[in-house]
């Protein structure tokens, strides 16, 4: 690799622990920061998981989107956080839940994925990341962004990120995970330099250095010119997947209620009242279609009848016949809970 031949002394070695120069000022280019407010790291869970240690302490309340990433909610828990959730609309969090809370449990973060989240599909629309810079900035919270999909957009036009509103109150994460390879581990955070250098006094502490080789690589697929045809790439693979798992829903779970997506890897579906969805994903998996379960979604008790649904691994044939089994089954159970009356 001509990395490795350029500046193979650089990635052999430890490097500064905020991540590979060359990369870091690349990133910053491209969402018009200083390369000093980047942090490139091992996958963007692990900044997840610094930025916990860094804002809070133990007990103190975070924000998430009611459903939200269940790995983001378990690594927030486990450093002691009491998570709350702010229920998603079809176009983003609940406003006046999030004021609310924002008043009365004064949260140290609120953590969003705002295009095409995980796990509902949902985007966040333009006015309510005006209006959640507002309340960041009223009730003093910071607005961590985690953005990996937001290149996988398939429909409809791009919205800003919440990051670009220009608020000190917003920290943007993202990832090549998604759109050049999560075994990689590469991931990102983009804030204020002193908050980019106490996260970097972290990482220090924890391993030294990050993996200067993924860096390496990632730095030189971005300065050939590589990822922009790998997302188109993808992009095309991608929106045929969307757009069967949408068809398949209408066909055979037409009772179930989800909001399309116009990007990403997943819809959320929530099934009707009287679904049994613990049932269901026993009976599923016996049928070969293995579901995870809605509660881990859930930071409170619910998510019983939340069903996600990932498109991009399968293909269209395959994504059809897993939801036509997964209508069978529901009708059949269906039928029986009414039987028993
Ligand atoms: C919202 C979100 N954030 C972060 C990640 C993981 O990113 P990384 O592989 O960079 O740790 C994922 C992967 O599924 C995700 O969906």
């Amino acid at each position: 690799m001509a990395i490795l031949e350029r500046e193979g002394s650089v990635v052999l070695q430890y490097h500064p622990a905020a991540g590979f120069y060359p990369l870091r000022e690349w990133l910053a280019q491209r969402h018009d920061a200083a390369p000093e407010a980047v942090l490139v790291s091992n996958g963007s869970l692990q900044i997840e998981e610094f930025l916990t240690q860094l804002l809070t302490s133990p007990g103190d309340v975070v924000l998430v989107e009611r459903p939200s990433y269940d790995r983001a909610i378990t690594i927030f828990r486990r450093a002691g956080a009491r998570v709350l959730g702010v229920p998603l609309e079809s176009d983003g969090f609940d406003v006046g839940a999030l004021e609310n809370l924002a008043k009365r449990e004064k949260p140290k973060f609120f953590y969003i994925i705002p295009d095409f989240q995980n796990p509902t599909g949902v985007t966040t629309s333009l006015a309510k990341r005006e209006r959640l810079v507002e309340l960041a900035e009223r009730y003093d919270f910071w607005v961590l962004e985690d953005n990996p999909y937001r290149d996988l957009r398939y429909f409809g036009g791009e919205l800003p990120t919440v990051f670009s509103l220009h608020s000190e109150k917003v920290l943007y994460l993202s990832s090549f995970s998604k759109v050049l390879s999560p075994g990689m581990r590469v991931g990102y955070l983009m804030g204020p330099e002193p908050l980019v250098q106490q996260l970097a006094k972290i990482a220090e502490d924890t391993y030294v250095s990050p993996n200067m080789i993924g860096q390496g690589v990632a730095y030189e697929y971005c300065r050939r010119g590589w990822l922009g045809p790998n997302i188109d790439r993808l992009r095309e693979v991608y929106r045929p997947r969307l757009e069967g798992l949408a068809s398949a829903l209408e066909e055979y779970l037409a009772e179930a209620r989800w909001t399309k997506p116009e990007g990403g890897f997943f819809i959320g579906v929530y099934l009707p009242p009287e679904m049994d969805t613990s049932l269901l994903r026993i009976r599923a998996r016996d049928m070969g279609v293995v579901l995870s379960d809605g509660r881990g979604f859930f930071p409170e008790s619910d998510g019983h009848l939340f069903l996600r649904l990932p498109f991009c691994a399968l293909s269209v044939e395959e994504i059809r016949e897993g939801i036509a089994r997964i209508g069978s089954l529901a009708n059949t159970m269906a039928i029986d809970i009414s039987g028993r009356g």
